[in-house]
């Protein structure tokens, strides 16, 4: 007998076209462009005092002294906010350089005694003398940082 006629409809073409993307992202973003001067000043460059010796971007990329070898305490550090940096003088004559930034969670460190820097988001602590972790939750070193001293002058590489 003929028993062809089972056919296990396979989806006759199921097309389910969602074409949710069309009006909704059409944002018609016009900005005024009534203003006379184009000066377009993106870049304000207010020559504020920040950089003493023009160094272009504030992360100066090798030549404005970051500090004096005076500056260091032996067997501690200091900390330079604004390049997020803390230097230390572990011994005498011996510099080395990290940055500020806590290796748990990212918050700037601005907390030095003698040689722990320590972050007041959740309390890890480092020595700015290796950069090794000295109280998790942080569990990864302080990232080094390059310095050159020339002569009394350090400055970031
Ligand atoms: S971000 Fe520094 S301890 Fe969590």
């Amino acid at each position: 007998m003929t028993s062809e006629s089972v056919q296990p409809v396979s989806g006759p073409s199921r097309r389910t076209v969602v074409a949710a993307v069309g009006a909704a992202g059409l944002t018609v973003a016009l900005t005024a462009c009534g203003s006379d001067d184009e000066a377009s000043g993106s870049s304000t460059e207010q020559g504020g005092g920040a950089t003493n010796e023009g160094g272009g971007s504030s992360a100066g990329a090798g030549g404005a002294a970051l500090a004096k070898t005076t500056d260091i305490p032996e067997g501690s550090g200091k900390i330079f906010e604004k390049e997020k940096v803390v230097v230390s003088q572990p011994t005498a004559g011996e510099f080395k350089a990290f940055s500020t930034v806590c290796t748990h969670r990212n918050c700037p460190m601005v907390d030095l005694k003698d040689d722990i820097i320590s972050c007041t988001c959740h309390g890890s602590q480092f020595s700015v003398l290796d950069g090794s972790v000295k109280k998790d939750p942080a569990v990864k070193p302080l990232e080094p940082k390059q310095i050159t001293v020339n002569g009394d002058s350090i400055t970031l590489a």
